[in-house]
């Protein structure tokens, strides 16, 4: 097979002066994955082997592409930026296949669909160099497509005449190239006169005026895209967005105003399912069948299992949930939460590295960190579990059955054996036996009568300085009790 005969390319070096920050824009995502991981996979997918051109920020770029899980790809260095052309050559050593095909980096909406139409094209009309061309509107900084009595040429953006920029068939930045094509003809493009640089597209010229053959494939621009802005990437990403939420359609999810959902991509999403209004569906995570992610939820590397509900504004990260569950609204789960069936995550519950079993609630207002809770459980409403203390964080164990009583304080590490209870406001730092009742509170007490003793108090001092002062009203004695009677003054009246 022909692309058995192709070594791939990539240019990652250049400075993305455009982009006017201090990261490189090879690395800034779409869809949650780096732009220049996106030619990279095409590649990868047609069992392409590849050589990537390295120059400004290499360390950074090479990062990203290896924390991309992408291997056995070749890396060649481009010392200085001195264009496309200059960064072709600097891959040199690497051409081992017959035929070269180059990518820019800057293309995420690239498919290896149309790259293996590009190798088929090669192979089929034998030319020099084959590369991909496509018909937009508003071509401005692009290389224009020009033909001049049947020779084809790349003019670029800064050295196009009045009339070559109203040329409205743009170069996509995707060539194949016969290896001895290149070898021959690399040394002989010229550095451009306004721009300083060598440019990879002078060899189409060339090859033109030499009389091989240059033959160019028609793809739809918005395939070929290239990301030189931060509006550019926006543009980018939208359409790669919508890409993703039509394929889900497909599948049968019902997203509510999808204009304002953000996926991205390795996720799943089952059949029926339903994602509301501005929620963010991040990579590595699966819904299940008949799930609903309600408005402006956050999930990100989580499975969900079929049937669970998460009510809106909950985020959740690197979670495990359960068939049935409900979260939220408001809730928060990260760093691996494993929650079973049927479980309930109220509003305001923050949960933390923590295992609950099926079946077990906790509806307000928590936090659990670094807990193991059983089947059948209630946790009330402010529960806390005290992991952290000061230097470590500790467990806390729960067992099936039991009931924690609102505002519970669980000092870890502790444990609450199965079919306990702890009453309501208890601070729970020994071990609970299992079956047992544990109360850690203060005692309540009483002073029956005590209000109105206060009160003749003050009334009999106020008589008693009459003429020195005014006496003091009932009314005053009532807001003097109600806002300024101190501990200490209470108990010396009793
Ligand atoms: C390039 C093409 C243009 C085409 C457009 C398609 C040239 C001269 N022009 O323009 O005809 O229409 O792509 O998007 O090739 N790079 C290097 N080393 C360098 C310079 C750039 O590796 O010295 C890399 C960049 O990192 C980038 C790619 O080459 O991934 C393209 O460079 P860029 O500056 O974006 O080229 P364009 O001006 O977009
Ligand atoms: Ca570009």
């Amino acid at each position: 097979m022909f692309v058995n005969n192709v070594r791939g390319v990539v240019l990652a070096a250049g400075k993305s002066s455009r982009f006017k920050t201090k990261k490189c824009k090879l690395s800034f995502t779409v869809c949650g994955q780096p732009m220049v991981v996106f030619p990279i996979k095409a590649l990868k997918d047609l069992d392409i082997p590849i050589t990537v051109v390295l120059g400004a920020r290499k360390e950074e770029v090479k990062e990203v592409i290896e924390s991309a899980g992408l291997r056995d790809l070749d890396y060649a260095v481009q010392k200085g930026q001195l264009g496309t052309g200059d960064a072709v050559k600097s891959s040199q050593k690497t051409w081992n296949k017959d035929n070269i095909l180059i990518l820019n980096g800057d293309m995420p909406l690239v498919t290896q669909e149309l790259l293996r139409e590009l190798i088929f094209e090669h192979d089929r009309t034998n030319a020099a160099i084959t590369f991909l061309s496509a018909h937009c509107l508003n071509p401005f900084g692009y290389g224009r497509v020009v033909e001049n009595d049947g020779k084809i040429s790349i003019v670029e953006e800064k050295n196009c005449t009045q009339e070559q920029r109203l040329v409205t068939l743009i170069n996509a930045g995707v060539y194949i190239i016969k290896k001895s094509f290149l070898e021959k003809n690399l040394d002989k493009v010229k550095r451009n006169e306004v721009s300083g640089e060598y440019y990879v597209t002078d060899l189409v010229g060339l090859a033109s005026d030499q009389g091989d053959k240059v033959h160019t494939v028609y793809v739809p621009y918005d395939n070929v895209r290239g990301v030189n802005t931060l509006e550019e990437l926006w543009v980018a990403e939208q359409i790669k967005r919508s890409q993703m939420i039509k394929f889900w359609m497909a599948q049968g999810v019902r997203f509510e105003l999808a204009q304002s959902i953000h996926l991205d991509l390795d996720i799943e999403i089952g059949e029926e399912s339903f994602i509301g209004t501005g929620a963010h569906i991040l990579k590595g995570t699966r819904i299940g069948r008949n799930c609903k992610i309600n408005a402006f939820s956050i999930i990100e590397n989580t499975t969900i299992d079929d049937d669970t509900h998460v009510h809106s504004h909950s985020v959740i990260q690197d979670s495990k949930i359960g068939k049935n569950v409900h979260v939220g609204p408001f809730a928060r789960l990260r760093n691996n939460v494993v929650l079973g069936d049927n479980v309930g995550i109220g509003n305001f519950v923050e949960v933390k590295n923590t295992q609950i079993g099926d079946n077990t609630r906790t509806q307000h207002l928590s936090f659990l960190g670094d807990a193991k809770i059983g089947n059948n459980v209630n946790i009330g409403a402010g529960t806390v579990t005290c992991n952290y203390d000061g230097v470590k964080k500790n467990k806390t164990l729960v067992g099936d059955n039991c009931f924690i009583g609102s505002n519970n304080t669980l000092i870890a590490p502790v444990q609450v054996g199965k079919n306990s209870y702890t009453a309501a406001g208890s601070t729970v730092s020994d071990n609970v036996p299992e079956g047992t009742l544990a109360i850690g509170r203060a005692r309540q007490e009483n002073k029956v009568g005590y209000v109105e003793k206060l009160k003749n108090k003050k009334m009999t001092e106020a008589s008693g300085a009459a003429g020195t002062s005014k006496a003091a009203s009932e009314n005053d004695i009532k807001l003097n009790f109600l806002g300024a009677v101190k501990t200490d003054e209470m108990q010396e009246n009793l």
